[in-house]
């Protein structure tokens, strides 16, 4: 059998090593540490005690990092970050033609959201669509829903990936509140790594998954919801293995998903969360993560790139760098130089201008991104690349 490791240039030992694999400069599948992959290294029976008391203390510890008290529970999905989007959709969003839900879009996630709902069918939506590198406001938000009085349910995303933009929900989930709404959060990629209160907040639901900011492997995402919309959602979804209700009625009832498990991925979250908190939490995590972005985008500055957004609006998660405007300047060329030497970056998803994006989160820290610049300098060396302006 030919082995499929050692093929890539980097000798930098980063700060768990990458077992020879390139580090993943993207927002999941991410880099995670060798103690998350080594608790994969066995079976669980899916019924035992012992793997339902890992389903607990998953559900539990979520909860506290979200600041959701009392009166939230917190479902467990298989699947993706967007299996869990549309099982919250389907079963909280309003259903006929009114009330409606206002749907927030500044790129990718926004619009799949409104796509989803265009899919499950039968749900009214008023959108509100920025472009994807703007942030909407407040005051763009309580303008919709002052004209269309009919909108009770908000949805809107936290870290915009699609950019990196950081979109100010804290203001955007206060007027939503003040004006009676119930607000859904896709957190997706913000996480574990950019605060969010839901007690203080009043926030309804938030949706996020196992491969972001807790730095475990793709196989589940989870919806931490106050259990009132919980209950009032019997019935609603138009799925069966999405079913949010049925899904938290049987992880009540004996600890246990209702379908097959992803065994492994929920492990390796268990001890993703451990060493999360032996970093010290979100605090730390945050830090890690503002030290990468600050370094990376330093560094790409220096070289003569630039950034789609100031450093006021993007977040610590993924930074958007516009296309040079040279020539010799080939995309999949530089990626797959990069991916050579050790590093996987992320091609851009602007509708706009064409970028490319570099990823801050996972096991990263600032010796990997420094490695990465030298990897970009030595790349663009050989590509002969020297205009690093993007195209006006
Ligand atoms: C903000 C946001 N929402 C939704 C998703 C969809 O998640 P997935 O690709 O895991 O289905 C992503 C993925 O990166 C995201 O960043």
């Amino acid at each position: 059998m030919s082995s499929v490791v050692p093929v890539y240039g980097s000798t930098f030992d980063g700060p768990d090593g990458q077992e020879d694999m390139p580090y993943l400069l993207t927002p999941g599948p991410l880099t995670t540490s060798r103690g998350v992959k080594l608790a994969m290294l066995a079976d669980w029976g899916s019924r035992d005690i012992e793997f339902r008391n890992v389903i607990a203390d998953i559900r539990r510890d979520l909860l506290q990092i979200a600041n959701a008290g009392e009166a939230y529970e917190c479902v467990l999905m298989q699947g993706s970050g967007t299996f869990a989007i549309e099982a919250a959709l389907a079963s909280l969003t309003p259903r006929g033609r009114n009330p409606k839900t206002l749907v927030v879009m500044n790129g990718a996630y926004g619009q799949r959201a409104a796509k989803i709902l265009d899919c499950i069918g039968g749900r009214a939506y008023e959108t509100i669509n920025m472009g994807d590198s703007m942030a909407p406001t407040a005051l763009d938000v309580t303008r919709v829903l002052s004209q269309n009085p009919k909108i009770e349910f908000v949805f809107v995303v936290h870290c915009e990936t699609t950019s990196g933009i950081i979109n100010p929900i804290e203001d955007i989930v206060a007027v939503c509140k003040e004006m009676g709404k119930t607000v859904m959060v896709d957190a997706m990629s913000s996480f574990g790594a950019v605060p969010l209160d839901m007690d203080a907040s009043d926030m309804d639901i938030m949706v996020s998954s196992s491969n972001k900011c807790i730095e475990g492997v793709p196989g589940f995402a989870y919806v931490l919801v106050k259990r009132t919309l919980l209950e009032a959602s019997a019935g609603k979804s138009h799925s069966v293995v999405l079913d949010l209700h049925d899904q938290w009625q049987s992880m009540e009832a004996n600890g246990q998903f209702r379908f097959t498990p992803p065994t492994h991925a929920l492990v390796a979250f268990h001890e993703a969360l451990r060493e999360f908190r032996a970093e010290g939490g979100l605090g730390a995590r945050q830090q890690r993560y503002q030290t990468n972005k600050d370094v990376l985008v330093g560094g790409m500055r220096k070289m003569g790139f630039e950034t789609l957004l100031s450093d006021e609006v993007s977040g610590p998660i993924i930074q958007t760098f516009l296309t040079p405007d040279d020539a010799n300047f080939k995309f999949d060329q530089f990626y797959e130089a990069l991916r050579l030497r050790g590093f996987a970056i992320y091609p851009g998803k602007l509708t706009t201008r064409p970028s490319f994006r570099i990823g801050t989160i996972g096991k990263l820290d600032q010796n990997v991104m420094r490695a990465v610049l030298a990897a970009i300098r030595d790349v663009l060396k050989e590509m002969g690349v020297r205009n690093l302006k993007p195209a006006k």
